[in-house]
């Protein structure tokens, strides 16, 4: 029952201000921080501006979740909904929602004195999810870097988890070698990827021969994967993907441009291949190379259980990446990831690009069973789920 709810403001790893809420309980006490976007999808949950949204909910908001059960957190989420009263959290914010949701589940399981993962349901979870990192970027993360917004490795042959997240750290050590052998400058952009000026294909190429030399170091499989963010490339006005160079592709052009990438670099994940409207284009390339390569959508689904189940009746993906903040609590995670499970999709866990010391996503990765967890290679804010996926692995394993 709680008895105190704390919200404050704090720093996220991009400097930008967000959410940060507590939750205390006669024995227990919860955490947690909303993290923020830089390519955000439109039908996310709306997140106000954290200061307004901090002070309004303190007199607006806690109030009325005093006293409250967040042993129920399906009750404590709905509550949260009906305070909202808007369907999107535009009235509370999604930022002010997720952080009070995760901190009354963290609360519960302290109470219980039992990690989050298990509090959540890890009776059945047997293996972490192997770690999906990116080590090149540039999109809406870096300014003049690659076009494409994530380059992206996952240690697909790791058998201990522990391992894969060293082995991409070393991939992300051997890319800047690469690219200063080359000549080329290695900034980072938001997420701890380097954000080199070069082109894609240059880009595809580093990834490759760092992958394969990590690979032959660690003894077992690294596979590369990008995160097109193509909302970010696509034009209204024309319907046409435009493409630095001048380059306009339709739908159709953009669907073999994509497969033909899956082919030439063996690309085992492919995220928002197509923008955000686009689940026709995303069921043609899913239809073609779906059973070789994972078609995630992220901007297109917004972790919301609606769109999934339209992505599900059109055979858009075959995965479906989730992001807690995009929906505003962990029921309505839960609800996102349980369509798509249920239907056969793999989920994947993702962090945001402006994120905290917050580890709750390698919790919920491993309570829910997600093939991967996406949450960059390197950089205190992405280490810190990385380090806590390191424990919990230590963990499952210890009680098998
Ligand atoms: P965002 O992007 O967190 O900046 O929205 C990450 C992604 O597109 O996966
Ligand atoms: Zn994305």
């Amino acid at each position: 029952i709680t008895r105190g709810i704390t919200l404050r403001i704090i720093l996220d790893s991009r400097g930008k201000k967000t959410v940060e809420a507590e939750v205390r309980t006669e024995n227990g006490f919860g955490r947690a921080a909303a993290p923020g976007g830089a390519s955000t999808g439109i039908y996310e949950a709306v997140v106000r501006d954290p200061s307004d949204a901090v002070s309004d909910a303190t007199i607006q908001v806690i109030p009325h979740l005093i006293g409250v059960d967040v042993s129920d957190q399906i009750g404590f989420d709905s509550l949260l909904h009906e305070i909202d009263g808007t369907g999107n959290f535009s009235r509370i914010g999604a930022n002010v929602a997720v952080a009070l949701s995760l901190a009354a589940s963290k609360a519960a399981a302290d109470s219980r004195n039992i990690p989050l993962w298990q509090h959540i349901g890890g009776v059945f979870v047997a293996h972490a999810p192997r770690p999906l990192g990116n080590v090149i970027g540039g999109g809406a993360h870096a300014p003049y870097a690659t076009e494409i917004q994530e380059f992206l490795v996952v240690p697909t042959g790791c058998e201990r988890v522990r391992d894969g997240i060293f082995a991409n750290a070393r991939v992300h050590a051997l890319v800047r070698e690469l690219l200063t052998k080359r000549g080329i400058s290695t900034g980072k952009g938001d997420e701890g990827a380097w954000a080199p000026p070069i082109s894609d294909p240059d880009a595809f190429e580093v990834l490759s021969e760092a992958a394969d030399i990590a690979s032959d170091e660690a003894g077992f499989e690294i596979s590369p994967g990008i995160d097109v963010a193509a909302s970010q490339l696509y034009d209204p006005e024309s319907g046409m993907y435009r493409y630095r160079d001048g380059r306009l592709r339709s739908s159709e052009d953009q669907v073999t441009y994509i497969a033909d990438l899956i082919d030439e670099y063996e690309l085992v994940y492919v995220e928002d291949p197509l923008y955000e409207e686009d689940y026709a284009g995303f069921a043609a390339l899913n239809r073609e190379t779906g059973n070789r390569c994972l078609i995630c959508g992220d901007d297109l689904f917004v972790t919301n259980k609606k769109r999934i189940q339209d992505g599900l009746t059109q055979g858009s993906t075959n995965c479906v990446l989730i992001k807690p903040n995009q929906i505003g609590t962990l029921t309505d995670t839960f609800e996102a990831i349980d369509i798509a499970q249920r239907n056969g999709l793999e989920t994947v866990m993702s962090h945001r690009s402006g994120e905290t010391e917050d580890t709750t996503i390698a919790h919920l990765a491993c309570a829910f069973n997600c093939v991967f967890i996406k949450t960059g290679v390197v950089g205190g804010e992405r280490t810190a789920k990385l380090n806590e996926l390191i424990r919990i692995e230590e963990s499952i394993y210890e009680r098998k």
